[in-house]
């Protein structure tokens, strides 16, 4: 059995060798092979826009994002994917406002620009939409509670 050839010194050459080898190969391999670009940046670009003009604008102030926020407005996380609601529903109300949100007079570009900063946040997970409101104090409540009797 000792004049196997894994067992001699040449034969333990050979196999650290085809190993080395073998690392050299995967190492060229892996810094050579291209990865796939699974973002596509002009949106992403469109979205950090529209993240931007979230904060200019302290939509924030009013609206939440998993929960976290103000309370005036609705959580958006989801609003875009949301069933009767969606892109076109957004729109319009970002275009016009309601009578509970300012119209901001957004340009169709900013409007634009948030829809795909909302599209990338609806990506991110599912928020449960909680509903709150507020008592005269200003003091927030679960909706459905009833705010306590002072
Ligand atoms: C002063 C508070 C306030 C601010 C600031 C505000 N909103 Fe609103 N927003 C509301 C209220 C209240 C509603 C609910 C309107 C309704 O149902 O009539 C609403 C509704 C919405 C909706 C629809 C949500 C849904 O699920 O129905 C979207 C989307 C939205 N706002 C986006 C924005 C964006 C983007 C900004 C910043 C540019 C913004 N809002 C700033 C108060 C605000």
């Amino acid at each position: 059995m000792a004049d196997r050839i894994i067992s001699t010194s040449f034969g333990i050459k050979l196999i650290y060798g085809s190993l080395f080898v073998c690392f050299l190969f995967f190492t060229a391999f892996v810094y050579t092979s291209q990865v796939p670009d699974t973002t596509s940046l002009p949106t992403r670009e469109l979205a950090l826009q529209g993240k931007h003009i979230w904060q200019k604008q302290n939509c924030g102030a009013c609206h939440q994002f998993y929960g976290l926020g103000g309370y005036i407005g609705p959580d958006v996380t989801n609003v875009i994917s949301a069933k009767g609601k969606g892109e076109t529903y957004v729109r319009a109300i970002l275009t016009h406002g309601t009578a509970t949100m300012p119209n901001f007079n957004l340009t169709l570009k900013d409007i634009d620009a948030l829809v795909a900063f909302l599209q990338e946040a609806d990506k991110t997970g599912k928020s449960e939409r909680h509903h709150f409101m507020a008592d005269t104090y200003g003091q927030i409540h679960p909706k459905g509670n009833k705010p306590p009797q002072k």
